[in-house]
């Protein structure tokens, strides 16, 4: 770096990093955890330029002003795989399973996106929320209205988030005033698509709510716009709770399993995310796995409708490799934090006799989560040429996380196992100091 000039859009960022170069689920975390106690970070235009420990960079980047985050981790930018922005405000809706609390609670709360002016002032409450919380990328599942994603987009655009989302579709067993027509909802899309797909950071999820709001005409549509538009994403539910299995399967009598709804109509592909998946069959993981489709694991969600415990060993088999990550599903998830999320997985494996390492929650979370919306090769990890969305960590951000993590920055792979755990289980949007997206600060927490 000589002259001046060149140096006016390149940024460094100087502290503790951590992030992932492989899967620490096939391979061992000494060989896929990448950390670097004092680390510097080069941003150019909003992309990673270079990445290394600091000792080996400062000569190179001697001249350049830098950002020095003392007693800090920056991991990448948290990455969220489902959840509903109309639920926010209906988070912590007392008292009953998936069904009934659709009925009750989730239909009312999504019509009143109907209104374009009251989504978009739910839509900036939801991405203020997803910073605060260190979340740079969610896959969101808006309302049936073509707008609630206008309002979406719109906002993501004018804060730069990588964002996917997707008009729901359902054209039946929903209220009328939430409900749209095959035809409709391929048009709506079709439009969606043609305008928002690939527009800055955005991409588009084709989003049947789930087999039992869609009839088979509505899938049959769904199915038509992928190989259409073989480039957006396929969002939708699957095997959540064990009364919603049975309806499914009693409305596609065809059908062999509830996955195979979904299969009848081309809906099961390298680009597919589905939620929950906690009832499956083991013939069900070994399709998913071999589709290479990914699943969101949404303990939160699962453990507050009462729906199950999701079998993440099996999912991350060696035998049956399915791409998984961790997803808040607000408003049936109980909080925005990745944090907290990743803690009542830990806590979900736990009552499955399961382990999952602080290291592992976090790649689900970060590397695991871009490769489960294949966006491997912009975000999930600080790999040199990736978009610089990352977040500032403060492992002592309360007092009882300051007594709990005597040292700030851990020098081995042990300590900082260690420190990562405590900081998932006692951690949530508090922990938070810093969000960056592609390089800029997009959320400081106050007196940092
Ligand atoms: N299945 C269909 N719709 C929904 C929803 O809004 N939330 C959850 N958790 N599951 C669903
Ligand atoms: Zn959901």
């Amino acid at each position: 770096m000589s002259t001046l000039a060149s140096n006016l859009s390149l940024k460094a960022f100087r502290a503790a990093f951590l992030d992932f170069t492989d899967d620490p689920f096939y391979v061992a975390e000494s060989e896929s955890v990448r950390y670097l106690a004092d680390g510097l970070l080069i941003v150019e235009n909003g992309i990673i330029r270079d990445f290394g420990t600091y000792d080996k960079l400062k000569a190179q980047y001697s001249d350049l002003p830098t950002t020095t985050y003392r007693d800090r981790l920056i991991i990448p930018g948290l990455i969220d795989i489902h959840i509903h922005l109309p639920q926010m405000e209906m988070i912590g809706a007392y008292g009953e399973q998936l069904l009934e609390w659709l009925e009750k609670y989730t239909f009312p709360t999504e019509r009143k996106f109907g209104d374009k002016d009251y989504a978009d002032k739910v839509t900036k409450l939801f991405f203020d929320e997803l910073l605060r919380n260190g979340t740079t990328t969610a896959l969101i599942l808006a309302t049936v209205h073509p707008d609630s994603v206008e309002s979406c987009f719109e906002e993501a655009i004018r804060r730069n988030l990588r964002i996917i989302a997707g008009k729901v579709m359902m054209d039946r067993n929903a209220p009328d005033f939430l409900r749209d027509t095959a035809q409709t909802s391929y048009q709506d899309t079709k439009n969606l698509i043609e305008k928002w797909h690939g527009k800055g950071r955005l991409a588009y999820a084709v989003t049947p709510r789930f087999a039992i709001t869609s009839t088979p005409e509505q899938l049959a549509i769904a199915g038509e716009l992928l190989q259409e538009y073989p480039d957006v994403y396929l969002h939708t539910h699957l095997s959540e709770n064990v009364k919603e299995v049975e309806l499914a399967t009693q409305l596609y009598p065809a059908c062999t399993d509830y996955l195979n709804i979904y299969e009848q109509y081309g809906l099961v592909g390298q680009r597919s995310i589905f939620a929950h998946g906690i009832q499956l069959t083991d013939s069900e993981f070994e399709r998913l796995s071999r589709a290479g489709s990914a699943i969101a694991f949404c303990p939160t969600s699962n453990l507050f409708l009462g729906s199950g415990l999701f079998n993440v060993d099996k999912a991350k088999s060696a035998e049956t490799p399915i791409k998984v990550g961790l997803a808040t599903d607000v408003g049936a998830g109980t909080s925005f934090s990745m944090l907290q999320t990743a803690s009542s997985a830990y806590q979900v494996a736990q009552l499955r006799g399961q382990r999952l390492s602080a290291f592992k929650a976090l790649f689900l979370a970060t590397l695991g989560a871009a490769k489960s919306l294949s966006l491997e090769d912009k975000i999930g990890s600080f790999n040199i040429g990736n978009e610089a969305d990352f977040v500032v960590l403060d492992p002592r951000a309360t007092p009882l996380m300051a007594f709990r993590n005597s040292i700030a920055i851990p020098s081995t792979l042990e300590e900082l196992s260690e420190q990562l755990f405590a900081m998932i289980i006692l951690g949530d949007d508090r922990t938070v100091s810093a969000t960056y997206v592609m390089g800029d600060l997009a959320y400081g927490r106050s007196g940092e």
